[in-house]
């Protein structure tokens, strides 16, 4: 079974095709980071046109990578939700015409079930995990019990991970997008400079919190004056080990929880833009080993959003005979968990 897989939900217009094998058989991915970078964060009006300008020729080249013609492919699956609504709009449409001039199923995405399942396009994971999916847009902690099967544990009360990378990479001027850029800083800084509040660190539960750690940051930067580039890479450093702190306390709780409700399962799964930081990784290894799971992250670059993995989410549904009608609408918000 070949899959094409379509992503336009925020930054990234991809496209890709994988087989019930696991092989990536073509992947083009083209990032909007020169758009929008004079704004210091995606503007939904320029990354929905540019998705539009790019969409066709980044499929004909995945197929032409791929040196597939359309007989090979059994289906597509596009993001549908949730995201950036012109985004989504976009790459549902394309799918949704290729699905009816083509004559094959259409399937309709959660941009964060394919997070949440792009390790099983890695490895064989099996059901039930434990996932942390920390994205720009989500901080949650979830057991996943199936395809379209997830128990919420945790998540944030403010902002997220990704957020807070990004907004601290603007106040610290390193530059847009914000995570890669606070991990390059801060692997020449001190993380021990600087000790700044570690929001819910001690606490019941597997909630999150990172608005106060931000405003820590600020403070610290106006306490400097003028800072040099050394105080800035140890501020980076600082921050992001605080953030690996906070992400470990809280893994540490819901592994005891996942493992008591949960007692077949021993694997966290740490997915999302902001698991391709490699210090967290290191950190959440850690936490993991410490509460009686492995760790499994995929590769960084099948972290940050992607066409693979929502061709593997599209393929993992196929397989239970799910596929949805042309009519299915683009969705702004879709928690995974209906609970929510
Ligand atoms: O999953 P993703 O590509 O898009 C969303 O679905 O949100 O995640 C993007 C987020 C951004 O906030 C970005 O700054 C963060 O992931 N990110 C990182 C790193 N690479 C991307 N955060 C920390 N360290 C990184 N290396
Ligand atoms: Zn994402």
């Amino acid at each position: 079974m070949i899959v094409l897989g379509i992503e336009t939900s925020c930054d990234e217009t991809a496209a890709a095709l994988v087989d019930a094998d696991r092989r990536i058989l073509a992947q083009a991915l083209a990032s909007q980071f020169e758009e929008h970078r004079d704004y210091g964060g995606v503007v939904p009006e320029i990354a929905a046109r540019s998705h539009v300008e790019r969409l066709d020729g980044l499929v004909a080249k995945a197929m032409a990578d791929a040196g597939l013609d359309w007989n090979a492919v059994d289906a597509v699956a596009a993001t549908a939700g949730p995201g950036l609504i012109g985004g989504v709009m976009v790459g549902l449409v394309e799918a949704k015409a290729i699905a009816a001039v083509a004559g094959i199923p259409f399937v309709a995405v959660n941009h964060l079930e394919g997070h949440a399942l792009t390790v099983r396009l890695i490895e064989d994971v099996a059901f039930p995990y434990l996932l942390l999916l920390i994205s720009g847009g989500h901080c949650q902690l979830l057991a996943v019990e199936g395809v379209g099967r997830y128990t919420r544990l945790g998540g944030t009360i403010d902002d997220a991970a990704g957020e807070a990378f990004d907004k601290t990479a603007k106040m610290l001027d390193l530059g847009y997008p914000g995570g890669p850029a606070v991990e390059r800083a801060a692997a020449g800084g001190d993380a021990r400079r600087f000790r700044l509040p570690r929001p819910m660190v001690g606490r019941a539960g597997c909630d999150f919190s990172f608005s106060g750690l931000k405003t820590a940051v600020r403070q610290t930067l106006e306490s400097l004056k003028s800072p040099d580039a050394q105080a800035i890479a140890d501020l980076a450093a600082s921050f992001q080990q605080t953030v690996a702190e906070v992400l470990a306390d809280r893994v540490a709780n819901a592994a005891a929880l996942f493992r008591a409700r949960w007692p077949q399962g021993d694997t966290l799964v740490v997915a999302g833009g902001v698991a391709a930081n490699r210090v967290l990784r290191t950190r959440l290894g850690d936490a993991a080993a410490s509460g009686g799971l492995r760790l499994i992250a995929p590769p960084p670059a099948l972290c940050t959003d992607n066409a693979a993995m929502i061709a593997w989410a599209g393929l993992e549904r196929l397989r239970l005979g799910i596929s949805d009608p042309l009519d299915t609408p683009a969705r702004a918000r879709w928690p995974l968990d209906d609970a929510a």
